[in-house]
């Protein structure tokens, strides 16, 4: 079966020039360095991994909103790349964006009503204003807000009002595949979980795909069919998310699932210790990236770069099963926020 997203060894490498008079090329961040992953129709594939990775570079090359370096991006088996005009509107309007903060991507001199009904217009939803009315009214009514919030600004709005608003605009084109760019991590603890339980609830409804880009692994948890651990430009584990979370077989992963874990007297201390600073992407390591970090680092690990080999990328994946498994993941505010999951209900409009 085809899939539905299809991304093929996708590279990123931003040109970094010096000079005053003449600028010349002194070097190159490998943002994204050869990612490969596909989505299937209805699933939720999470990319996590520390900040600069690449997991927002990845997101806007699959949009198409940059362009890459190398690799390919297919939708339903359509290379996008190889279209342009209306064939490319077309392939577009099946993959929106949902951004971290919604109100810088809102904008504060249009009504919710036009910032929804904005694109109807552009993908020809809808051939009336009284059409695109009832159109916003309902898309208003599917993330839980009601048709008299069309009218409001967004400045009257809640943090978490905003966001619902951020998904109806996602949502107006009618796409298959959204990528949720840390879609939660601005909002407080119990409107993420109603904000997440609405994006769950309409992959269900509208049989939706997510690309989900996420720092907190308690939401990734939640969500993800799987998840991809994306290190240095680079995707260094990939599977489903409850094995990803069970059994780590990528010491980075090991150490990010660790690290999400406070220091608590008694407790065994994690398997692997995440220190040091992430490596720069404009000069990453020899061999594989991760081995400057890695305590499983030996001299093969400093000369070469590890193949991807079923879902990981390491040198002794198979070592990693005798160590003890972390903890898992279920510190005091992940506990929490897994309260707020169980409970949390995303009707209650006026409430978020
Ligand atoms: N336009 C650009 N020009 C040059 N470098 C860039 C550009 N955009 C991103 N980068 C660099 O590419 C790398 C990956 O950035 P990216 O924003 O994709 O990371 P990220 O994983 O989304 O981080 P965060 O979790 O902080 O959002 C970083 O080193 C960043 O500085
Ligand atoms: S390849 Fe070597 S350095 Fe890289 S993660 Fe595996 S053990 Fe560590
Ligand atoms: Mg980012």
């Amino acid at each position: 079966m085809t899939a539905l997203l299809d991304v093929r060894n996708l590279t990123k490498h931003f040109p970094v020039r010096k000079g005053w008079l003449i600028e010349r090329e002194v070097g190159r961040v490998r943002a994204v360095d050869g990612v490969s992953f596909t989505i299937q129709r209805g699933e939720t594939l999470a990319l996590v991994g520390e900040s600069g990775c690449g997991k927002s570079t990845t997101g806007r090359l699959v949009l198409r909103l940059i362009e890459p370096t190398s690799g390919e991006v297919r939708l339903d088996g359509e290379v996008l790349a190889d279209l342009s005009g209306e064939a490319l509107r077309r392939l577009r309007r099946r993959m929106q964006i949902v951004f971290q903060d919604p109100y810088a991507s809102l904008n504060p001199r249009l009504t919710v009503g036009d910032t929804i009904a904005e694109p109807l217009l552009l993908h020809g939803v809808g051939s009336t204003a009284a059409e695109r009315r009832l159109k916003v009214a309902e898309l208003l009514g599917l993330v839980g807000l009601r048709a008299e919030h069309a009218r409001r600004y967004p400045h009257e709005f809640s943090g978490g009002q905003r966001q619902r608003v951020g998904i109806a605009r996602a949502l107006a084109a009618g796409p298959d595949l959204i990528v949720a760019d840390e879609p939660v991590s601005a909002l407080d603890l119990s409107i993420r979980a109603q904000v997440v339980n609405l994006l769950a609830d309409l992959r269900q409804r509208l049989g939706l795909s997510y690309l989900f880009i996420s720092h907190d692994l308690a939401v990734v948890r939640h969500l993800a069919d799987r998840t991809a651990v994306m290190y240095l430009g680079r995707i260094v584990e990939l599977a489903e998310t409850a094995q990803l979370f069970a059994r780590p077989r990528h010491p980075y992963t090991r150490a990010l699932l660790s690290a999400a874990l406070p220091p608590q007297p008694g407790r065994q201390r994690p398997p692997v210790a995440l220190e040091g600073d992430v490596p720069s992407p404009l000069n990453p390591p020899s061999g594989c990236a991760f081995h400057p970090r890695c305590p499983l680092a030996d001299a093969r690990c400093r000369q070469e770069a590890p193949a991807m080999v079923d879902g990981v990328a390491c040198h002794h994946a198979d070592a990693q099963a005798a160590l003890p498994m972390p903890p898992r993941v279920g510190n005091e505010r992940l506990h929490r926020l897994h309260q707020f999951f169980r409970t949390a209900t995303q009707s209650a409009t006026s409430s978020v």
